[in-house]
């Protein structure tokens, strides 16, 4: 990184401040000295403007759409690696040898079983309880179980996301089966990653699951366009947590909690529900589209839109291409892929989305690929969750790492509540 200065001018005083320019030419200016040298801090609700860290894992430049995986571009990534193997490049920093690789898929095949104790846990939410919150409690409750391996010394980062990889696969899938009331399957050494979550999902001790491997191949895909955008809400809210010294497992249970939300990864499964009453509604796309125009309603086309990328997200490009691909090998005919294309193409020539640089994002077709899997809606967030961890894992130990620039998160404000007040006793007020 190079340094410049910038010239901040405050009430006739000059202050100088440190411009930081990222390896792609991103650029910065270090305001850490702010408000010790002039009394004032910034304000930027929702982090518009506020770099948080410096990372060396995810590069992304949302006004030309590119994303990149420590150099590696998402397109190349996503047509030549498996999920496992991108997940080693974000977690190591390096593409792995087929050696590495080998000893890598051998540390989640050891991990993939989950302590039987923590089977009973399943016993103990409601029949509709969502994943999500089962995801969340039982990766926090890991840190119960595994407490020996918690990350915070650095040491063994490959055992120790290996086990997290491997667990979420395997309470993803417990948490489906109990929901639908069917005994649990488990983990199996032969199979690949992809390959044993959809056993895990589908398998029945009456009617035994054949891997698919155009499943396989497409869940790989989606699992890796999921896998880092580095610092999303969900991977902040991991790092934030995590600097107050919060064992990993802790973090990560933070992180799933922040992906549930309908803005962020719970977009996945509130395009579904839109698509599915625009088809009830006999394809009424003018009265949706009306609606998210219109800003006294707060609903929004899910799907649609994102804070960084001003064109077209590059994941959802290949998702949708994706998409086309695996309904036609699964021989299914979703009358949802149809909707969606004409939603897209209606907000293309709409003077609203387009103005405001409304493309759909990751979420938008993401679903109807898993819907023909037979994945159901409220699993479509989990799926997600398991696509991001190796990036939640990632900058958790970056941070941990960051000895020099580690501090805990916590950011200021400007009060404006009432400056100072009289107290009143209990009995004196009215
Ligand atoms: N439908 C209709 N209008 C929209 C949409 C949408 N999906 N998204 C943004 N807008 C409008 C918004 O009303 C605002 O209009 P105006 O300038 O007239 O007030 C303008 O576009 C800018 O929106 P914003 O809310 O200031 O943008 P943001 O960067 O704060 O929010 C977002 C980004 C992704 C939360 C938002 O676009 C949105 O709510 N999208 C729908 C939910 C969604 O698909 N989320 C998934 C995001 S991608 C994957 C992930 O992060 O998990």
């Amino acid at each position: 990184m190079s340094e410049k200065h910038a010239t901040l001018t405050i009430e006739g005083n000059n202050y100088r401040l440190p411009i930081i320019t990222g390896t792609a030419g991103d650029k910065a200016i270090d305001i850490r000295e702010l408000r010790s040298t002039t009394g004032y801090i910034t304000l930027d609700s929702g982090y518009m403007n506020t770099g948080s860290c410096s990372s060396d894992i995810t590069f992304l430049d949302g006004e030309k759409g590119i994303l990149n995986y420590r150099g590696y571009e998402i397109d190349v990534l996503a047509e030549n690696c498996s999920f496992v193997e991108v997940s080693y490049l974000l977690l190591m920093g390096e593409l792995p040898t087929q050696t590495q690789l080998n000893d890598f898929r051998a540390l989640l095949s050891r991990f993939a079983l989950i302590h039987e104790d923590m089977i009973h846990f399943f016993d103990h939410f409601p029949p509709n309880a969502s994943p999500m919150a089962i995801l969340s409690t039982m990766v926090n409750t890991l840190h119960n179980f595994y407490p020996e391996m918690t990350g915070d010394s650095g040491e063994d980062l490959p055992e120790i996301a290996a086990r997290l990889l491997s667990k979420i696969r395997t309470i993803a899938a417990f948490s489906y089966k109990k929901s639908i009331g069917h005994p649990l399957v488990y983990p199996r050494y032969d199979l690949s990653y992809c390959g044993n979550f959809l056993n895990m999902m589908f398998d029945k001790p009456v009617k035994p699951y054949v891997v698919h491997p155009q499943v396989v191949a497409t869940l790989n895909k989606l699992l890796i366009l999921h896998a880092d955008h580095e610092q999303n809400c969900s991977t902040s809210t991991v790092r934030l947590v995590g600097s107050a010294g919060v064992n990993l497992y802790t973090s990560i249970s933070a992180g799933i909690s922040a992906l549930w939300g309908p803005l962020h990864g719970g977009a996945n499964q509130a395009v579904i529900e839109m698509l599915e009453a625009i088809h009830q509604d006999n394809n009424d796309f003018e009265k949706y589209i009306k609606k998210a125009k219109d800003p006294n309603n707060p609903f929004r086309l899910s799907g649609f839109g994102h804070r960084v990328y001003k064109t077209f997200d590059p994941r959802a490009t290949i998702i949708k291409r994706a998409c086309k691909q695996t309904l036609k090998a699964l021989n299914v005919d979703d009358p949802l892929l149809e909707i969606a294309m004409q939603l897209e193409e209606i907000t293309r020539s709409d003077e609203y989305f387009v103005g405001r640089n409304l493309y759909p994002n990751v979420d938008f077709y993401s679903g109807i690929i898993y819907r023909a899997m037979g994945i159901p809606t409220d699993m479509f967030t989990v799926m997600f969750a398991m696509g991001r961890l190796p990036g939640w894992i990632s900058h958790w130990m970056e941070m941990m790492g960051d000895t020099k620039d580690r501090r805990i998160g916590r950011p200021r404000q400007i009060y404006r509540g009432h400056k100072k007040r009289d107290f009143v006793p209990l009995h004196e007020r009215g």
